[in-house]
């Protein structure tokens, strides 16, 4: 798909690879509509990002507001769900209210944000819903039971929407990364020393490039990692 003009949403645009992704689609000339739920953030991101932006306040892990944004937005062609929090720990230590949050952002935002955007996704000629999973949602990982339970969550989505739709005009893609250098950890109280993990600006690059291919391939189930070395972490 060509993005000039193409009208983006990208899920947690404001910081980490979802502003990776907004910088480098609207150097390509695509309008990218930003959803996070700190105003102030949001508003720097759109700033920095110039005319080619807008931003939305909203939770993707509630209905109401992810459903206002898709009636505010006019025409969208590409979906890229990207917003996620990180829980990690061994199950008796995670606390409800954090594997509430967990499963209700990081699968149920993934639902309603395509549930919400798919009828104009429709409309257009050609669509694409790129999923943003994890090689958590791949395979288990020691004290990740519920991160991994909400991105295989993902990835059965993503796998079954792509059945569904395959008819339509709309595509629909995973990509499942490993380590990247952003906030993610340290905003749930677990720092990581992830210095030397994958630059975003780096892996927008390669899903941007996945959804400039035509639409009649596909580029999927694209897994992406750090390569290790003997002094990686
Ligand atoms: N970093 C990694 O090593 C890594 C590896 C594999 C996969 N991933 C996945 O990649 C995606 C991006 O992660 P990242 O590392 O770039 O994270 P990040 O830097 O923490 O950015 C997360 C973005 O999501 C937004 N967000 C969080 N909860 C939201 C909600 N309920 N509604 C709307 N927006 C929300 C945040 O803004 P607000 O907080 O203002 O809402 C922020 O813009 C996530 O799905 C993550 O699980 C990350």
């Amino acid at each position: 798909m060509q993005l000039k003009n193409k009208s983006v949403v990208i899920t947690g645009g404001s910081d980490g690879l979802g502003f990776s992704l907004a910088k480098v689609l609207s150097a390509k000339g695509a309008l990218v509509n930003l959803i996070a739920r700190d105003k102030k953030k949001l508003d720097s991101a759109v700033k920095e990002l110039g005319s080619n932006a807008n931003g939305f306040v909203a939770d993707v892990s509630n209905w109401q507001e992810i459903e206002r944004v898709a009636q505010k937005i006019e025409s969208i062609d590409i979906l890229i769900n990207n917003a996620g929090v990180w829980i990690e720990g061994s199950l008796l230590d995670c606390e409800i209210a954090r594997i509430d949050q967990a499963i209700d952002i990081n699968l149920k935002g993934v639902i309603y944000a395509t549930k919400a955007f798919l009828p104009k996704l429709k409309k257009g000629t050609e669509a694409h819903v790129l999923n943003v999973v994890s090689t958590s949602g791949l395979k288990g990982r020691d004290g990740q039971s519920v991160y991994c339970a909400s991105k295989f969550g993902v990835s059965g989505f993503t796998e079954a929407l792509k059945i569904d739709l395959e008819k339509t005009n709309v595509k629909v893609t995973g990509f499942y990364p490993g380590g990247m250098k952003t906030h993610l950890f340290d905003k749930a109280g677990n720092p990581k020393a992830n210095q030397d993990w994958m630059n975003t600006d780096k892996v927008a690059e390669i899903i941007v490039f996945m959804l400039e291919q035509d639409m009649n391939m596909v580029m999927d189930q694209v897994v992406l990692n750090k390569r290790m070395t003997q002094t990686s972490n």
